[in-house]
């Protein structure tokens, strides 16, 4: 755990400042909102609602915010923004991650400006106050007659946790307890693709004209995935179905998908690596779902033919196909790991309007561009897949966005989207409570 969280103090009171009436109001909607429908358009249009997730869900909740392969070496860092927040997220000299409000004690100017750096202290460019990695303010220049405790002015706190070599940060002062029996999930499932002996192959950021919930919802289905041609090639198009509810011309991959994976899990128990589906996406407080899938064609990687891309293995591992090992974590996130990669996606709302999508492509740190992977190749079939998602979320928002929009009833296939929203609203309540 990470040191004291000084209390956020001036932002945060927003729902209890509100208008009682307006109050009530949004309580209502949250409320009567209709079990298996899509939510009414305020939750993805409405400044007011958006502040209500910015305080309910990404003021208390893990959030998942890069992977230590961001920052190898001791005073490395990123810089995180959502919604009004920005956060350093910095490696320091134990291995560990400090994670420090990005917002200057003197008069609130951003301190540190790029995506990402190195650093040892950290100077505010305005009137270079300086602090140090640990955020404690040490030396503010001239500052003339003012007497005043540097003590009482470092940069506030945040709390990490880094669980696989993934990081996530929680601004809360409290945050949500259960976050360790979820990292007790995952872990195991995860560690073994060892993400500290990892790089950056690539990373994208897209900005999607769409509210973040939207962008959740998009990820947690894939009725719309004949709009994927390239990831078809390697996703079986049969996710999200059972035995039941299996279309007459998808009977053959179905057939298929289930001799992969019955490979899949006796390689996996060879190898001692879990492969079951855990899923409690909305039974508890750090939602999750993970599971290993069998991948079509060989089964290695997202390629045409589900061939490594990559021809450095990860870790510990042994083989190459090994499908995906593909995670969910409320509300933030989702994960691809492979044998020969791995691809991580971290979401951060702009506005209730606009949503940034990271997507981050990381190999074996020995792993040489044109000689071991092409890059083209390695990020082809996610930057295309990108894009048309960016496309659904945006046609959803262009709807909800209409006076005609109203909620519609999702399908069987489509019973995650539901679980992510009933995670949403039973987190809203409680914290409207
Ligand atoms: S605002 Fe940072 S030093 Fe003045
Ligand atoms: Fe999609």
């Amino acid at each position: 755990m990470s040191a004291p969280v000084l209390p956020l103090n001036s932002r945060g009171k927003l729902a209890s400042s509100l208008p009682a009436e307006q109050l009530a109001e949004i309580k209502e909607l949250f409320d009567f909102r209709r079990v298996g429908y899509s939510l009414d358009a305020p939750f993805y249009t409405d400044p007011t609602i958006f502040n209500i997730d910015m305080q309910a869900i990404f003021g208390q909740h893990w959030i998942f915010a890069g992977s230590i392969a961001e920052l190898p070496e001791p005073g490395d860092y990123i810089t995180v923004d959502y919604g009004p927040y920005s956060l350093i997220v910095l490696r320091n000299d134990d291995g560990g991650v400090n994670v420090l409000h990005n917002v200057c004690r003197h008069r609130g100017a951003r301190v540190l400006t790029e995506p990402a750096g190195s650093t040892g202290n950290l100077v505010c460019g305005y009137h270079s106050w300086t602090y140090s990695p640990e955020g404690n303010l040490i030396h503010a220049s001239a500052p003339g007659e003012t007497k005043f405790d540097k003590g009482c002015f470092g940069l506030k706190r945040a709390h990490s946790r880094v669980v696989a070599g993934l990081i996530f940060v929680c601004i809360a002062n409290e945050p949500p307890a259960d976050f360790d029996e979820t990292a007790k999930i995952f872990e195991p499932y995860l560690a073994p693709h060892d993400l500290s002996k990892t790089k950056i192959a690539y990373q994208q950021n897209i900005v999607e004209e769409g509210n973040w919930k939207l962008v959740m919802e998009n990820n947690r289905e894939c009725y719309h995935c004949d709009g994927h041609p390239e990831l078809a090639c390697s996703l079986f198009p049969t996710w999200g179905l059972t035995e039941g509810l299996i279309p007459a011309h998808l009977e053959e991959v179905w057939d298929r998908n289930k001799q992969a994976q019955s490979s899949l899990e006796e390689r996996c128990r060879r190898y001692g690596l879990p492969y079951e589906v855990v899923e409690e996406l909305d039974t508890r407080v750090a939602g999750i779902r993970i599971s290993r899938e069998s991948l079509d064609g060989e089964g290695e990687s997202f390629s045409p033919d589900g061939r490594r891309l990559s021809k450095k293995l990860l870790g510990d591992l042994r083989d190459f196909r090994l499908g995906r090992c593909s995670m969910h974590l409320q509300p933030n996130s989702w994960f691809h790991f492979q044998g020969d990669h791995v691809i991580t996606f971290a979401v951060f709302p702009v506005n209730e309007h606009q949503t940034l999508v990271r997507t981050t492509w990381l190999v074996a740190d020995d792993a040489e561009e044109g000689v071991d992977y092409d890059l083209e190749k390695l990020t082809y079939t996610w930057k295309q897949t990108n894009l048309q998602d960016k496309a659904f979320v945006e046609l959803c928002q262009t709807g909800a966005g209409s006076p005609a929009y109203e909620p519609g009833p999702y399908m069987k296939s489509e019973y995650q989207v539901e679980a992510f929203i009933n995670w949403y609203v039973q987190r809203v309540q409680e914290h409207l409570a």
